[in-house]
């Protein structure tokens, strides 16, 4: 369980769910699982790797009154052969080695059934599915016993139905059987405003103090987060064992993102992303202390304006506040 987290008025009440952001895109996304949790329907969870469709899962399941358990299972992990006896259970003899035994789908009876990296289901096990979904029955693998089959089903997907039906990846039939409702997770480049908000909302977590909501974005801007948030936890974990007993700093922190092939602006050498780093901290320095009043930090720093809003593009330094 998560503690509370500290709340500003631009995040929103999703703390008792784990889930902290901008109440733009989080209050209606919280608005929509609780609509969702309590109906009868599969739901697809869509979004890159480390937007959280885990954490979307495990609050449909919890807010749902299924009593239940969550069981779940990562398609991508198994053989396609596997997945289906694994779903579906066996019967002994139903092949070498197959024992009597209930598969996932019995195993979640009268609660959910979480399928992680579901675009990697097989269009058989997504015809045995849908059969199941249909019938409210299931049958093991080598078996002709029906059984009751009453479970929640949610999907976890890292690229949009849409392409895995047009790539011939999935079964028309199963998609729409499966996706009228879709919760959809943005990335988290196009929610930058969360950074500080998820950042805080690990230090408290951690017991340490928070940071200063502009400092963080600055810190961390120029970064398009292609892990997402889980990306973003594993810097500010990163950047916490660095500092070590002492405190966490702004300059830590921005060390602490592994940034990819950025172009350095004075040449790739030892010497030039020396430079480059130099010029970064003073920009970020002169920037707190003016209160990020562009101008004020662009005269102490003894150049214009404009060649501040240059260098600071130059060096990955863009400034989404967010506020
Ligand atoms: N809005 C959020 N608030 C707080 N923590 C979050 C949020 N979104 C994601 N996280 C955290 O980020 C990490 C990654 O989230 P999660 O495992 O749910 O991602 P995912 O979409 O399932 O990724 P993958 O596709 O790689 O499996 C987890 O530790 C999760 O708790
Ligand atoms: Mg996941």
């Amino acid at each position: 369980m998560f503690p509370q987290v500290h709340s500003c008025e631009d995040s929103t009440g999703g703390s008792d769910l784990g889930m902290v952001g901008a109440a733009r895109w989080l209050a209606p996304l919280l608005d929509q699982v609780r609509r969702a949790a309590v109906l009868d329907v599969p739901v697809a969870i869509t979004g890159e790797t480390g937007t959280g469709k885990e954490l979307v899962a495990t609050a449909l399941h919890r807010l749902s009154r299924r009593t239940g358990p969550l069981v779940a299972l990562n398609v991508a992990s198994l053989s396609a052969q596997l997945v289906e006896s694994e779903l579906f259970g066996t019967r002994r003899g139903a092949f070498t080695d197959a024992t009597d035994r209930p598969g996932l789908i019995e195993a979640a009876e009268g609660g959910t059934l979480f399928l992680d990296e579901a675009c990697e289901l097989s269009p058989a096990v997504q015809s045995a599915l849908l059969r199941v979904l249909e019938t409210r029955r299931v049958r093991r693998v080598g078996d002709r016993e029906e059984r009751s089959a009453r479970f929640r089903l949610l999907l976890a997907l890292q690229q949009p139905a849409e392409l895995l039906v047009r790539d011939r990846r999935w079964r028309m039939d199963f998609w729409h059987r499966v996706s009228a409702i879709t919760i959809e997770l943005p990335p988290l480049r196009e929610r930058l405003e969360d950074v500080p908000l998820l950042v805080n909302h690990l230090l408290s977590r951690m017991g340490r103090p928070q940071l200063p909501r502009e400092e963080i974005a600055l810190a961390l801007s120029g970064h398009d987060w292609p892990g997402n948030v889980r990306e973003l936890l594993r810097v500010v974990e990163r950047a916490l064992f660095e500092a070590g007993d002492g405190p966490l700093t702004t300059s830590v922190l921005r060390g602490a993102v592994q940034w990819p092939g950025h172009r350095p602006l004075n040449g790739n050498g030892q010497l030039g992303r020396a430079v480059d780093a130099a010029a970064r901290s003073a920009i970020v320095q002169a920037l707190v202390d003016a209160g990020y009043r562009r101008s004020a930090a662009a005269a102490a720093l003894g150049i214009s304006v404009h060649q501040l809003y240059r260098r600071m593009k130059a060096l990955g330094l863009t400034v989404h506040l967010g506020v």
